[in-house]
């Protein structure tokens, strides 16, 4: 007689089975494996439906806060395309690259929170406006929240350091080198890149050239050295990417 006892997966209640039969004990043991398998596969799909839904919604929060700014909204898209390009390049895994494309648009969604006379304000900050502005990067932070999601931790890293610098110079800690994570030095990167080469109400784009001399010299002060090395190193494959996302959105 063999008897098996413990909790039976489905039931969740501790029963006692008794066999004559070891190999009908045997099957019985793989249709609990089995039925466990199931139920395993059953809760990581509807996690993974969970974790689509709320990507779905911070982007879409991401993209009220940048229609404010930019009314075409293309610049999220080609910060989230270029940011996953520039991690690959880096040596970054294939994973770690498609989920920067993925959080790279929300590193603004903290300017949902700023009023319209400190976001849309032309010419300069006063150093309280300046301040409130500044605060869009801790906001962005605590709007994406606390995750144990890889996904969303990401997320929140993006917001909170795209402004931090390489000498320490940034906001809002003021971190400095490698102390920044390196998802935000690629954005940091992306993000002043785009900004300058799209167009602006209060201004006509930079040229690429124009815009490589400036980061050049923000080269081991605002940006990582090397990450900027290898942006400059494959600004063409960046430039043709540019092409097919600004295309693509115009037969939106
Ligand atoms: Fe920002
Ligand atoms: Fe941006």
């Amino acid at each position: 007689m063999t008897t098996l006892s413990g909790p039976i997966p489905q039931f969740g209640k501790p029963q006692t089975l008794a066999f004559a039969d070891p190999f009908a004990a045997m099957a019985q043991l793989q249709r609990y494996a089995d039925d466990l398998k199931y139920v395993m596969h059953e809760k990581e799909s509807a996690l993974k439906q969970i974790e689509k839904a709320h990507l779905h919604s911070l982007t879409v929060l991401a993209r009220a806060a940048e229609y404010r700014d930019d009314d075409t909204g293309v610049h999220m898209d080609r910060v989230g395309g270029f940011s996953g390009l520039l991690a690959k390049l880096i040596g970054r895994s294939d994973e770690e690259a498609k989920m920067l494309s993925l959080v790279a648009p929300m590193h603004d969604i903290g300017k949902i929170a700023i009023p319209d006379s400190v976001l849309k304000k032309p010419g300069e900050y006063t150093l309280a406006e300046r301040a409130i502005m500044n605060n869009h990067a801790v906001i962005g932070a605590e709007i994406i929240g606390e995750s144990d999601i890889p996904l969303f931790a990401m997320a929140a890293q993006v917001a909170l350091t795209h402004h931090e610098n390489w000498d320490g110079s940034g906001y809002p800690f003021g971190i400095a080198g490698t102390q920044i994570a390196w998802c935000g030095r690629v954005v940091a990167i992306i993000d002043f890149f785009d900004a300058l080469t799209m167009h602006r109400v209060y201004r006509k784009a930079f040229s690429d050239e124009r815009a490589l001399e400036m980061m050049k010299i923000q080269r081991g002060r605002k940006f990582d050295p090397e990450m900027l090395d290898v942006f400059i190193e494959h600004l063409d494959e960046f430039v043709r990417m540019r092409e097919q996302i600004n295309s693509s959105s115009k037969n939106r």
